[in-house]
């Protein structure tokens, strides 16, 4: 393939290419800022987040569908409409000389699908222009971009403090995975903000939390802990999988790194795995970059591929699963099978005030304990036919899933019941069906509960 350009929507020609990326990501572009629109979600989310910027071509706002569409598009010679997939390992050179600049990051362009890719970026500079990042990188999953964000910016010596409320396989990677190289770790109540200033010591490097958590949607002040971290002298990463980036911006809120799973809603229809790491230019390139480069959890450029036009549903599809959640969870609240319901839009969740405070929306997630805890859960899910068991979430497809015995399963019950892991637990994640077809489902599943 030859030179790509950036292009600009309504098929303008793209400002000269000056070297789109390459390894040496100090050439990459910048994204697009953006601000969300659309009646009450758009009031709801400026008044949280105090977007726009102006883009600098017009001078006027572009609106996050807008974005969604266009930014990071990467045109070749052919003028392709569509993102082209650049299903290639490496990239050939004109000569030695231009292999030689190449490398040493004087000669702007794609060296080796490891560490960069034409389709990749295109996807790296939208999710930017989504998060409002400076940068990004992609990773092959979600797991990937967790440890990488985790593990880059300590040492040996090093101290990590995280909220306890945490997927299981990210509390791995923090209560046993980092120990085993000499960094420890200290978990806390992340909705006690004195647990994390008691955690603090001099050798304190990484906050790192998961709000609203997996599976218990347990909120904790981004902004609060955000400021103890900085206090503290420490990075803070936010895992933002739950909320979704149409829902909450960790940056803005004081964070210095966000984490997805674009496996969940980013790619949203249950095909491809991945993950991302957001963050600024100097985060990513102090703490991401080399250790991507060098060890090797490449994003595949097909998969990239594939999210790149799932961005382009992702607020459509993220508003719907979200205003069905919010129908299913008061229904579900009502029924007298249901012990107990957690869900970010009711005014009984418990931290109600810091989710109207720091999310724009409640999200697409529903945690519920019903009655007769393991043999019930086992008897609503068996019995669920539109809801499919599965362990993934974010999806167009309605999925439940019982974290005791899956995604928390490891964990002994003292330590799932400090979570708030029940044996009764469900989670269901709402996907595209119609609301009425969904409750239904729910309705004759509790008749068997
Ligand atoms: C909160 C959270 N973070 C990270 C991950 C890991 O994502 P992946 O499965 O893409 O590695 C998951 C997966 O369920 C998750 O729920």
């Amino acid at each position: 393939m030859g030179a790509c350009t950036p292009a600009e929507p309504g098929g303008q020609p793209a400002r000269p290419r000056t070297g789109i990326t390459d390894q040496n990501h100090k050439i990459r572009q910048k994204g697009h800022l953006f601000f969300f629109t659309n009646g009450r979600d758009a009031r709801m989310l400026r008044a949280n987040f105090p977007f726009p910027k102006a883009n600098p071509v017009s001078q006027k706002p572009r609106h996050v569908e807008t974005e969604l569409v266009h930014a990071g598009t990467l045109r070749s010679q052919f003028a392709e409409t569509s993102e082209a997939l650049f299903l290639t390992q490496g990239h050939v050179y004109d000569s030695a000389e231009q292999c030689e600049k190449r490398f040493v990051g004087e000669d702007p362009g794609f060296i080796y699908a490891r560490f960069s890719n034409p389709t990749v970026a295109m996807l790296e500079k939208r999710l930017c222009a989504l998060e409002g990042a400076e940068a990004a990188r992609c990773t092959a999953t979600g797991m990937a971009a967790v440890t990488a964000a985790l593990m880059g910016p300590v040492r040996a010596g090093d101290h990590v403090v995280a909220a306890q409320a945490l997927f299981g396989s990210c509390r791995y990677v923090v209560e046993e995975h980092l120990p085993r190289y000499g960094v420890e770790s200290t978990l806390v109540d992340g909705k006690d903000l004195d647990a994390w200033r008691k955690a603090v010591r001099p050798n304190t490097k990484v906050f790192f939390l998961e709000s609203p958590s997996n599976p218990t949607l347990e909120v904790i002040d981004i902004a609060a802990v955000a400021k103890i971290a900085k206090e503290a002298g420490a990075i803070l990463i936010v895992d933002n999988v739950f909320a979704t980036p149409l829902w909450q911006k960790p940056l803005e809120l004081g964070a210095d790194c966000v984490v997805y799973s674009t496996t969940k809603h980013i790619d949203g229809q249950g095909r491809c795995l991945g993950g991302a790491i957001l963050a600024s230019e100097k985060f990513i390139n102090d703490h991401v970059h080399t250790l991507l480069r060098q060890t090797g959890p490449a994003l595949s450029p097909f998969n990239a591929w594939v999210m790149l036009k799932a961005l382009e549903t992702l607020p459509l599809r993220i508003r719907r699963q979200t205003e069905s959640a919010a129908v299913l969870a008061d229904w579900l609240a009502g029924q007298p099978k249901v012990k107990k319901l957690i869900y970010c839009g009711r005014k009984d969740h418990p931290q109600a005030e810091i989710i109207a405070k720091q999310m724009g929306g409640p999200t697409t997630l529903i945690a519920l304990e019903v009655q007769g805890d393991k043999a019930g859960a086992y008897r609503f899910l068996n019995a669920l036919k539109i809801f499919r068991i599965s362990n993934n979430l974010g999806d167009a497809k309605s999925l439940a899933v019982h974290p005791a015995t899956t995604t928390h399963q490891r964990f002994t019950p003292e330590v799932r019941a400090s979570m708030g892991v029940s044996e009764g637990m469900v989670r269901l994640s709402v996907g595209l069906e119609h609301p009425d077809d969904l409750i239904a489902d729910l309705e004759n599943a509790l008749a068997q509960v």
